[in-house]
C-alpha cells in the first residue's frame, strides 16, 4: 500500500483502521507566528471532561478567549498542543498492538509534548528520548549553541514491541584502542544519543525541501522498529524521507502532507522506487489523482489525492520550524 496523500493529516488519520500501522514517524512543524492566526485551544480540568490525564483527572478542551490578537509564547504553546493532540490521539488509535511512534521535536517544545504523549500513551509506554546531535550552522555566543533535536519513542504496548537491534547500523568506538582490533572493526550499537550530520546542502541526498531530515536517522528507525513488509506512516511527510527509508528497506509507506510542494518533491523522490507516477488533476477536484501505469506491472502504485482541509488546522502549507537544523 505505497501511497502519498495530499491533505490535512487529521482527516486521513480518521480514515485509517484502528491497530493497523506498525510504525509511525512524525516530524511536525512549529512556528510561533503562524500559530497565532489559528484559534488557540486550551485544556481545562473538568470532572465531566472527555479526556483522562495523570492520576485519573479529567479534562476538556475549549477555545481560548484570546486568539489571533495575542502574542507571546504561552498563547502559541497552548495552540501548538491543541493542534497536535487530536493527531496524536489518532496516531495512538491506528498503531498496531506491537507498534511504535517516533515523535521528532526540538528542545523548546519537547517537555510539553512529552507530558501530553505520556497522557495519551501512558508513561509506561515511553521507551526513549533519542537525542539527535549534529553540529552545523551559526553558533550562539550568549548561551550554549542548541545543536540537537529530540525524538520521543512510544510504544502501543509497554513491553511487547518491535525492536530488531541486530538490524541497526553500528558506530565507531570512541576509544577503539581500549577494545581490541576485532571489536573496533565491528563497531558498537548506538545509544540514545545519535550523532549524525544534517542533510548536506550540496550533497546528493538533498531534495530542496527546507526541513528534510537525514535518511540515516530514518533508516535506523525503520530497520530496528519495523519488519520487512510492514507499513510505515508519516503524516507530516515533507520531502518523504520516511518513505525513502521504508522503500530502501523493503517496507511500505503511507505519506501525508498538506503542502503541494511537499507532494511534488515526494513524487519525484520516490518515483525510482515505484513504477507509477501520480498525475495532477487539471481541475480543483477533491480527489485529484490516480496515475496510469507506465507499463504493466504487478507492483503497487502511488496514489495521490486531496483531502478536505480540517477546520482549525494549525499550519499554513510549508510552515516550518524556525529552529530546524536544515534551515540553518
Ligand atoms: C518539518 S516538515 C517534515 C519534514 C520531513 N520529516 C522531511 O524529512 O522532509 C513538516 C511537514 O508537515 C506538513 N504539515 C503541517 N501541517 C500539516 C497537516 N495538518 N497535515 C498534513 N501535513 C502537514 C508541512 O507541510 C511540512 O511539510
Amino acid at each position: 500500500m505505497n501511497r502519498i496523500v495530499h491533505g490535512d493529516n487529521l482527516e486521513v488519520l480518521r480514515g485509517l483502521t484502528a491497530g493497523s500501522v506498525p510504525l509511525i514517524y512524525i516530524d511536525p512543524p512549529f512556528n510561533t507566528g503562524k500559530r497565532q492566526s489559528r484559534p488557540a485551544m486550551k485544556t481545562v480540568q473538568d470532572p465531566e471532561g472527555d479526556r483522562v490525564g495523570f492520576g485519573g483527572k479529567r479534562y476538556r478542551t475549549e477555545l481560548a478567549a484570546h486568539t489571533a490578537s495575542t502574542t507571546g509564547y504561552g498563547d502559541s504553546f497552548a495552540d501548538y498542543l491543541g493542534f497536535l493532540r487530536p493527531r496524536l490521539e489518532e496516531a495512538h488509535r491506528v498503531l498496531s498492538p506491537y507498534g511504535s511512534l517516533f515523535f521528532h521535536i526540538d528542545p523548546r517544545e519537547v517537555h510539553y509534548c512529552k507530558v501530553m504523549l505520556d497522557g495519551i500513551f501512558g508513561r509506561e509506554c515511553f521507551q526513549n528520548e533519542i537525542i539527535w546531535a549534529y553540529d552545523y550552522g551559526a553558533r550562539a555566543s550568549k548561551k550554549w549553541p542548541a545543536k540537537h533535536d529530540n525524538i520521543l519513542w512510544y510504544t502501543r504496548h509497554p513491553e511487547h514491541y518491535t525492536f530488531n537491534l541486530e538490524a541497526t547500523d553500528r558506530i565507531p568506538y570512541m576509544a577503539p584502542t581500549l577494545v581490541g582490533a576485532r571489536k573496533a572493526a565491528r563497531g558498537k550499537t548506538p545509544t540514545d544519543v545519535w550523532w549524525h550530520t544534517i542533510v548536506s546542502p550540496t550533497g546528493k541526498e538533498k531534495t530542496g525541501y527546507a526541513t528534510q531530515k537525514p535518511l540515516g536517522i530514518l533508516e535506523r528507525i525503520v530497520r530496528v522498529h519495523s519488519n520487512p513488509g510492514d507499513l510505515v506512516l508519516d503524516f507530516f511527510a515533507g520531502s518523504g524521507t520516511t518513505g525513502a527509508a521504508a522503500a530502501r528497506n523493503g517496507r511500505e509507506f503511507l505519506l501525508v502532507d498538506e503542502n503541494p510542494a511537499a507532494v511534488a518533491v515526494m513524487e519525484q523522490r520516490l518515483a525510482a522506487h515505484l513504477p507509477v507516477r501520480a498525475e495532477k488533476s487539471r481541475k480543483p477536484a477533491r480527489k485529484r489523482v490516480v496515475a496510469a501505469p507506465k507499463k504493466k506491472s504487478t507492483r503497487k502504485s502511488i496514489v495521490v489525492k486531496t483531502v478536505a482541509k480540517t477546520r482549525g488546522s494549525r499550519t499554513k502549507p510549508g510552515a516550518l520550524p524556525p529552529t530546524d537544523p536544515t534551515t540553518t
